[in-house]
């Protein structure tokens, strides 16, 4: 059985079947799953029913592990977290807003791995929005004016020990550390070319992005705001549903996600890995 890749006709993301990620893929699946990874940038394997062994072997076949600041691994792993929320947990839900994972880091992870261990039966889709049409669907002025510009980006504002899962994000089920490595900061291009594809569009947003070089901080906040919201708009987002048994691949230099509530009284479990920078 050969792999079938299914386009989700939205905005980005495709459904990927006719493969065992159970096992060590040869390299020409390597090789299609990666095409179909930058041209789809979302790839949902379902009915996998992956452990962590399997997880991490599925990841490792796309690069290194990336660097996975502020949080603790799960017991007896290096390079997975858990994205859990309990049945009767009252604490904000995590990952609510836009982001790209860790951009604030020099070397951002290339990709993440989310790996279904226990899924409610409904609500907890993860939203995707691409950040190439973002880009392409903005006219050549307003491309010209965020073409050349530099974000400054930071964890301060999530996992500083002040900051939304600091001191005082109290009853949260995931095990967050917050630190004062958080106020640290890392530029990056706002809008940079996908160093695989060559295909620009905007790289994370506020939240991560603080400021912007060069520019007056309520200018570069009013901006970045007005940018978010385009950045989000439906036209560019997609929804993914999850499955038990699911592994959701996707690129993290082509689109932000957040994730969706909706499922109170239900217990959520995903663990997550990343990918780290392409070496080239
Ligand atoms: C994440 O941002 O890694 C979590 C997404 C989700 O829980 O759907």
């Amino acid at each position: 059985m050969g792999l079938r890749v299914e386009p989700s006709g939205g905005a980005c993301g495709a459904r990927i079947t006719g493969v065992d990620l159970k096992a060590p893929l040869d390299s020409a699946t390597v090789a299609a799953v990666r095409s179909a990874w930058l041209e789809h940038h979302v790839l949902a394997f379902p009915d996998q029913h992956l452990d962590d062994d399997q997880l991490e072997r599925f990841t490792l076949q796309f690069g290194q592990f990336g660097e996975d600041p502020f949080f603790a691994p799960i017991a007896g792993r290096q390079h997975i977290a858990a994205i859990r929320r309990e049945a009767d947990e009252q604490s904000p839900l995590f990952a609510e807003n836009w982001h790209a994972d860790w951009s604030f880091q020099a070397r951002p992870p290339s990709g993440t791995c989310l790996n279904a261990i226990e899924i409610p039966p409904v609500g907890g889709d993860t939203l995707f929005a691409n950040q190439h049409r973002a880009w392409e669907a903005l006219s050549p002025a307003q491309q010209a004016r965020y073409a050349d510009l530099i974000a400054v980006h930071s964890a301060k504002l999530p996992y500083a020990p002040d900051g939304t899962y600091g001191a005082k994000d109290t009853g949260r089920s995931m095990d967050i550390r917050p630190s004062e490595a958080a106020l640290a900061t890392q530029t990056h291009l706002l809008v940079p070319a996908h160093p695989e594809t060559g295909r620009r569009g905007f790289y994370s947003t506020l939240g991560y992005i603080i400021g912007i070089e060069g520019m007056a901080q309520d200018e570069a906040i009013a901006l970045l705001m007005e940018l978010q919201a385009w950045q989000g708009d439906e036209r560019f987002v997609f929804a993914q549903k999850w499955e038990p048994g699911m592994l959701v691949m996707w690129d993290n230099r082509s689109v932000l996600h957040k994730a969706t509530g909706g499922y109170e009284g239900y217990r959520r479990e995903l663990h997550r890995t990343t990918i780290a920078a392409w070496e080239g």
